[in-house]
């Protein structure tokens, strides 16, 4: 029984360390996280400011490495891979959102969201039709040739969805996504998220919310770079 339940896991994180800096200087951001994430879960990591929960969801998503420790996800083995397999499974197999969305302002909002999609080498015809299916599910198509910068936060962030979901990933890290919207677009991009959820993605989502905290199936708690559930 319990080994169906590991195979179930999405992610694995065993006794990871993350210190910055060195010697007398040095922050340890995380200090020996242990944390196993079921596939499909709607998983929402809270903590006070600076107690590791950005940083642990950097290394979950391989944008930042361990010190020491290792990450496991979707039976990938991150920590021990380079920098450029690293760079190909984040484009492929994850999707980000950021809480301060992180578009290309001089683009359009089309273009944004085809960019994981040029990285994943599709033709630009399918490209444009897969952005357009995304737009639609944000609600936004009538957005596609606005600039990101014309946009309304609220507007940002769907994009920014959008584009997390290019590649169709499985997995979506989210840190804050709601943290710099007005509650009506927060609750445009819960609504979004929980949707996804229910349609089979797993998501991870670092919120200083009590109440979006609770709207998830599991709490995860981060203190002084440790997880105390
Ligand atoms: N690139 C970096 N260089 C040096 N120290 C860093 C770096 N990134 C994070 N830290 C430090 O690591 C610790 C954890 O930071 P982290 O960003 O993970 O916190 P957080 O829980 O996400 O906080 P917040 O809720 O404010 O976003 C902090 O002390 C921070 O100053
Ligand atoms: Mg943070």
């Amino acid at each position: 029984m319990n080994k169906i339940v590991e195979e179930n896991n999405i992610i694995e994180v065993k006794n990871v360390h993350k210190s910055y800096g060195s010697g007398s200087a040095a922050t340890h951001a995380l200090r020996g996280i242990d944390l196993k994430i079921n596939s499909g879960t709607f998983n929402c990591i809270v903590g006070p400011s600076g107690h590791g929960k950005s940083t642990l969801l950097q290394i979950i998503g391989g944008l930042d490495k361990p010190t020491s420790g290792q990450v496991n996800v979707m039976g990938e083995q991150i920590n021990a891979l380079s920098d450029q397999k690293l760079a190909n499974f984040r484009s492929l197999k994850l999707g980000f959102v950021f809480q301060f969305f992180n578009l290309l302002k001089g683009l359009t909002v089309l273009e944004n969201i085809q960019i994981p999609l040029m990285f994943a080498k599709i033709p630009a015809k399918q490209q444009e039709q897969r952005a357009k299916e995304l737009l639609q599910l944000v609600d936004l198509s009538e957005k596609a040739q606005a600039k990101a910068f014309e946009l309304s936060g609220g507007q940002k962030q769907r994009v920014a969805i959008a584009r997390a979901l290019a590649n169709n990933p499985e997995l979506l890290l989210m840190d804050e996504p709601t943290g710099n919207l007005d509650s009506e677009s927060e609750a445009e991009v819960l609504k979004i998220i929980h949707e996804l959820h229910r349609n089979g993605k797993t998501i991870v989502m670092v919120t200083h919310s009590k109440e979006i905290a609770d709207q998830g199936e599991r709490i995860i708690t981060i203190k002084d770079g440790m997880v105390c559930e």
